[in-house]
């Protein structure tokens, strides 16, 4: 299945699929391909520590290329973007490259540019459904009206929204998407300042603390894409998990 994350800048697409593509392999043994499609202001693999980075240019040169898109990560594999790149993504070289990754791998997760650019278009209609980020503050709510009638001009399937950044306090209620938007909520990830410590140590979260309020509703969203439960103990990893690692250290 291939799904794209759109929205604003800034709201969190690139660290939301990483992070969810880690959880998918790591905890769902899913395999999963992680493409940063934001060519021009390539991140996400920044996010990771990759061993040799393989952009999508490198596949389209030759898809075997694929195999060095190993991660430290079981399952997962990264495609990054060649820094600053200006070249064209050709639309059909695109679409035969996605439908062939596509029998091997269960998720392939695109990681697109800040709103609407040509880019972004052509993933999302690539794309078997897109899923709309925003954050509970006006400007990426407008964003994401905007993104609604982009998706049905282009016949593009959203399955829901993922409100990043959640406070209590903000601006713009769940109360109010849910009125205003005609769209599953499929996640709400609070605001937490552990996503960017882990940012810093290129870990993604999902896996290094999913007990953390952000990890937890990630781990959900993982197991609603799959319509399978996460049988991991979230607290027994979290705390006692730390805690026998900690023991297991001190032991050998
Ligand atoms: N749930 C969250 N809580 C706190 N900070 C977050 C959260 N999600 C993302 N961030 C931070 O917000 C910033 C923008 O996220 P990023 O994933 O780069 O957004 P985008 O790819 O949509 O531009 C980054 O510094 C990231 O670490
Ligand atoms: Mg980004």
């Amino acid at each position: 299945m291939i799904i794209s994350f759109i929205g604003k800048g800034g709201v969190g697409k690139t660290t939301i699929t990483l992070n969810l593509g880690a959880a998918l392999a790591t905890y769902l043994s899913q395999r999963v391909l992680v493409i940063d499609g934001n060519t021009r202001a390539p991140n996400l693999s920044f996010l990771l520590e990759l061993k040799e980075a393989v952009s999508l240019f490198d596949l389209i040169t030759d898809p075997k290329n694929i195999v060095k898109a190993n991660t430290e990560i079981d399952g997962l594999k990264v495609i990054s973007s060649p820094i600053g790149s200006n070249a064209e993504l050709d639309f059909e070289v695109l679409k035969s490259l996605l439908s062939f990754f596509n029998l091997s791998f269960n998720f392939i997760l695109i990681d697109t540019p800040p709103s609407f650019t040509s880019e972004t278009l052509t993933f999302m209609e690539l794309s078997d459904y897109s899923i709309l980020i925003l954050n509970p503050e006006p400007l990426s709510v407008i964003e994401a009206y905007r993104a609604l009638q982009i998706a049905s001009r282009m016949n593009v399937k959203l399955l829901g929204i993922i409100v990043n950044k959640f406070r209590q306090d903000a601006v713009v209620s769940l109360e109010y998407i849910r009125r205003n938007f005609s769209l599953p909520i499929l996640a709400v990830i609070p605001e937490d300042p552990m996503v960017q410590t882990y940012t810093l140590e290129q870990k993604p979260f999902s896996i290094s603390n999913p007990s953390t309020p952000a990890g937890r509703a990630l781990m959900e969203l993982a197991s609603y894409l799959t319509g399978r439960k996460i049988e991991v103990q979230l607290e027994k990893r979290g705390i006692i998990g730390t805690f026998f690692s900690l023991l297991k250290k001190l032991f050998t």
